[in-house]
C-alpha cells in the first residue's frame, strides 16, 4: 500500500502514472483528419463537407446511434498502409498518456463487409503493434471482436478467415449492438475460439441487464467483461464479480456519452471498486467519446471525488488483468511501483 498522495497532485499522479489500455476499439480511434486525409487518398466520399461539421455529429442517443456514425467512418479504410496508420496514431497518443501496454479491439466483419480481406486488416494493425516496443516504447496486442449482430454462421467464417493469421491475435472478443444479441448466441464460436487457444472476452451490461454478464460467464466463459456496468443492478452478480476477481474494462466517457449514465458524476466506478470489484478505466472509441485514457481518467476522479489509491489500484489492475506474461506483468507493476514511490517522497 502506497501512503496517500496530496490531492492537488492527483492530476499529475494519473497523467504520470503507466497504465494498460484493455479496451479501445482501433476504428473508434479514427479522428476526423484521418478520417478526411484518407477519405481523400481512396476517393471516399463523406457525408459530411468538413471535419468540423463531421465532429459536431458526434452527439448520441444510445450505442446505436453511435454505431452508425462509427460505421460510415470505418468506410475510408481501405488499405493495409490505412490500417497500419491508423494504429500508429493511436499507439503515438496512447503512449503519450503513458499507456505502456494496450490490447486493441478490432472488427473483422466491418471490413471484410466492404470487401476488403481479413489479411489487409490484421497485417496493417500487426505491423503497428510489432513495431511498437521500438517506435513508441511499449507493447501492444490485437483482439478480434466479432459483430454480435451479424448471424453466429458469420462469426464462425470471421474466425476461420484469421487462422492462417492465428499467431498475430492474442484474442477474441464481442462488440456491437448488445441489446437483443445475448451472448450464449455465440456459445459455439466461443467454444471453437477457446480450444484454439484465444484469449475470451465480451461486451456485457453495457445497456442490456445483468442476465448478460452471466451469460458471457457461464454460456462464453470470458476472462474479462467489457463495460459490466449494469452488474450493480445485481447484487448476487456483484458479490460473483469480486469474489471471482472477474475484471470489468469500464468507460467511463463512452458510458456518458452513450447516456448509460446521466453525468460521470453518476458513473458507478467508484462503487465498484469500493465493492472490491476488479475495474479498469479505458477509452472505448476516444476520437468519439471526447477523450483519450487520461481524460477518462481525470474526469472520473474529478466528478467521483476518488484519491491517490483508487489509482494506484486501477492502473495496477490494468497490468494484472492483461494478456501479459508474468514477467511482463512483472516489469511494468515495478515501473507503476516506481512512480507512486517517486510521487510519495515529494509529499
Ligand atoms: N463497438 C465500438 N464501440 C462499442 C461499444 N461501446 N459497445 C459495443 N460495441 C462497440
Ligand atoms: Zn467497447
Amino acid at each position: 500500500m502506497h501512503p496517500l498522495i496530496a490531492s492537488s497532485r492527483l492530476p499529475e499522479l494519473l497523467r504520470a502514472m503507466p497504465k494498460a489500455e484493455l479496451h479501445m476499439h482501433i476504428e473508434g480511434s479514427l479522428e476526423p483528419e484521418l478520417i478526411f486525409a484518407m477519405a481523400q487518398r481512396n476517393a471516399v466520399p463523406l457525408a459530411y463537407p468538413t471535419v468540423e461539421a463531421l465532429r459536431g455529429a458526434y452527439v448520441f442517443n444510445n450505442l446505436q446511434s453511435f454505431l452508425d456514425i462509427y460505421h460510415e467512418g470505418t468506410l475510408v479504410l481501405k488499405t493495409e498502409q490505412d490500417f497500419y496508420e491508423m494504429t500508429c496514431a493511436y499507439l503515438a497518443r496512447a503512449r503519450a498518456d503513458n499507456v505502456l501496454h494496450t490490447e486493441i479491439f478490432f472488427d473483422t466483419q466491418t471490413h471484410t463487409n466492404h470487401g476488403l480481406d481479413a489479411e489487409t486488416v490484421i497485417n496493417g494493425l500487426h505491423r503497428a503493434c510489432e513495431e511498437a516496443p521500438a517506435r513508441y516504447g511499449m507493447s501492444a496486442s490485437l483482439i478480434l471482436c466479432f459483430l454480435r449482430h451479424l448471424s453466429e454462421q458469420e462469426a464462425f467464417e470471421s474466425l476461420e478467415q484469421a487462422l492462417p493469421l492465428r499467431d498475430k491475435i492474442v484474442g477474441i472478443g464481442l462488440a456491437s449492438g448488445e441489446v437483443g444479441n445475448p451472448p450464449e448466441k455465440f456459445a459455439r464460436v466461443f467454444d471453437r475460439a477457446r480450444a484454439l487457444g484465444f484469449r475470451l472476452v465480451a461486451h456485457a451490461g453495457e445497456e442490456a441487464p445483468p442476465a448478460y454478464i452471466w451469460s458471457a460467464l457461464d454460456a462464453l466463459k470470458v476472462e474479462r467483461i467489457d463495460h459490466g456496468v449494469q452488474a450493480t443492478h445485481d447484487s448476487i452478480l456483484m458479490q460473483r464479480l469480486a469474489r471471482e476477481r472477474v475484471p470489468l474494462t469500464v468507460c467511463p466517457l463512452s458510458n456518458v456519452k452513450l447516456k448509460v449514465f446521466p453525468s460521470l458524476e453518476r458513473h458507478n466506478l467508484r462503487q465498484m471498486l469500493d465493492a472490491g470489484i476488479v475495474a479498469t478505466v479505458n477509452s472505448d472509441d476516444p476520437a468519439y467519446f471526447g477523450g483519450y485514457i487520461n481524460e477518462n481518467f481525470s474526469r472520473s476522479f474529478a466528478a467521483l471525488g476518488m484519491d491517490s489509491q483508487h489509482a494506484y489500484q486501477l492502473a495496477k489492475n490494468s497490468f494484472e488483468v492483461s494478456f501479459l506474461d508474468a514477467a511482463a506483468k512483472r516489469r511494468y507493476l515495478d515501473q507503476l511501483d516506481g512512480v507512486f514511490e517517486e510521487f510519495a517522497a515529494l509529499n
